[in-house]
């Protein structure tokens, strides 16, 4: 008896797994085990040997039991232990860099004027950049003949063989959202229009699709002193600082009378500077709405008037950060993305406070 207990004991306390102790547990108190047979054997006993050896194997039975369950449990903390070491892990090590994008000058100037003009009442419309020739050009007051049309250096589409019909244009200014928004939503209203533009024009300063944002104010007594205030407001917030302006008399066909407004800035040193000496930038066309692109809009031009403008949004791009060259907007190299863009979430704005 004794010499199964050394026998199990140290084997079991030699175990270094749970399958070799599932052997010893079969091998020792399984059905066909030692211990097992052995109990088995009282039976041929007489009471006498009986008496001695049954408490002495039960005895047996239960410390190697309580061997086997202690040892169990033992490689099961083992294990455990095991599994946490080798999974574990610095959650306070600094992440894998990865490269980020950054947000397009373009956007983020579209997200500056957009927020200024929302400020100020302004919601944001929108129209498609493929165009009819109808609200492209004549409802805005632009007759077939007129040399407005040849001067956008307009994008026709192709028609079909035999299809008559003028041909759609590529918008050449945001101007036909203020027809479609006056349809759609009648007087008074007060919006924007950001988007893309498109002409055949290619130099330092002209891309064929380019961006502007249209300003459209309707109300029975709006003016050209609200006009003045909105831009010169609009400009100081965006610039960050008191930008003079100057309104020179102009001619747009869709506006009476219409204004070229210019914004106050140097040259001095081979570099633009806006807010400061005595030289003028022309930034946008402007006016008060003329009674037919009302009227072509559905509205009544006896009793409701406002202002329109529309500003270029490269240009406005280009002043505020220093960059000279248009065409590099939209030729995609990674470096001057990197250089001129903003981080998602480190861009300047009027409700950003940076
Ligand atoms: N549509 C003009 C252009 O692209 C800009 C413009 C001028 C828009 C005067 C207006 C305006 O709304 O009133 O050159």
């Amino acid at each position: 008896m004794d010499d199964l207990r050394d026998k199990y004991l140290s084997a079991i306390a030699e175990a270094r797994d749970e399958a070799t102790l599932e052997a010893l547990r079969l091998q020792a108190v399984g059905k066909k085990g030692e211990i097992s047979l052995k109990m088995r054997e009282l039976g041929k006993m007489t009471p006498e040997e009986r008496q001695v050896a049954g408490p002495a194997l039960n005895a047996l039975k239960g410390e190697v039991g309580a061997a086997l369950a202690a040892k169990k449990a033992a490689l099961a903390d083992a294990a455990l232990e095991e599994r946490l070491r080798a999974e574990w892990l610095d959650v306070t090590l600094p992440a894998r860099p990865r490269r980020q994008g950054t947000i397009h000058p373009v956007s983020q100037v579209t997200e500056e004027v957009t927020a200024i003009f929302a400020d100020m009442g302004f919601a944001v419309a929108e129209g498609p950049q493929i165009e009819t020739d109808w609200y492209n050009f004549d409802a805005l007051n632009i007759p077939g003949h007129h040399p407005a049309r040849a001067e956008m250096d307009t994008f026709y589409t192709h028609r079909a063989e035999g299809d008559d019909r003028p041909p759609h244009v590529l918008r050449t200014h945001t101007s036909p959202v203020q027809i479609r928004y006056m349809e759609q939503h009648g007087a008074p209203c007060r919006i924007i229009a950001p988007g893309r533009v498109y002409r055949a024009d290619y130099d330092q300063t002209h891309t064929p699709m380019f961006h502007q944002v249209e300003g459209l104010a309707i109300d029975r007594d709006i003016s050209m002193a609200n006009l003045k205030w909105v831009l010169e407001e609009f400009f100081s917030a965006y610039f960050g600082a008191k930008v003079k302006t100057r309104f020179r008399a102009s001619h747009f066909p869709f506006t009476e009378p219409s204004a070229e407004v210019d914004i106050q800035c140097s040259f001095e040193g081979g570099t633009v500077k806006v807010g400061e000496g005595d030289d003028w930038l022309e930034v946008l066309g402007s006016g008060m709405v003329h009674p037919k692109v009302l009227e072509a809009g559905g509205i009544d031009p006896a009793k409701w008037q406002g202002f329109a403008f529309g500003m270029g949004i490269d240009r406005i791009a280009m002043l505020k950060y220093g960059i000279p060259d248009l065409r590099a907007f939209f030729e995609s190299d990674l470096r001057w993305l990197r250089h001129y863009g903003f981080a998602a979430l480190d861009v300047p704005a009027v409700h950003s406070g940076v």
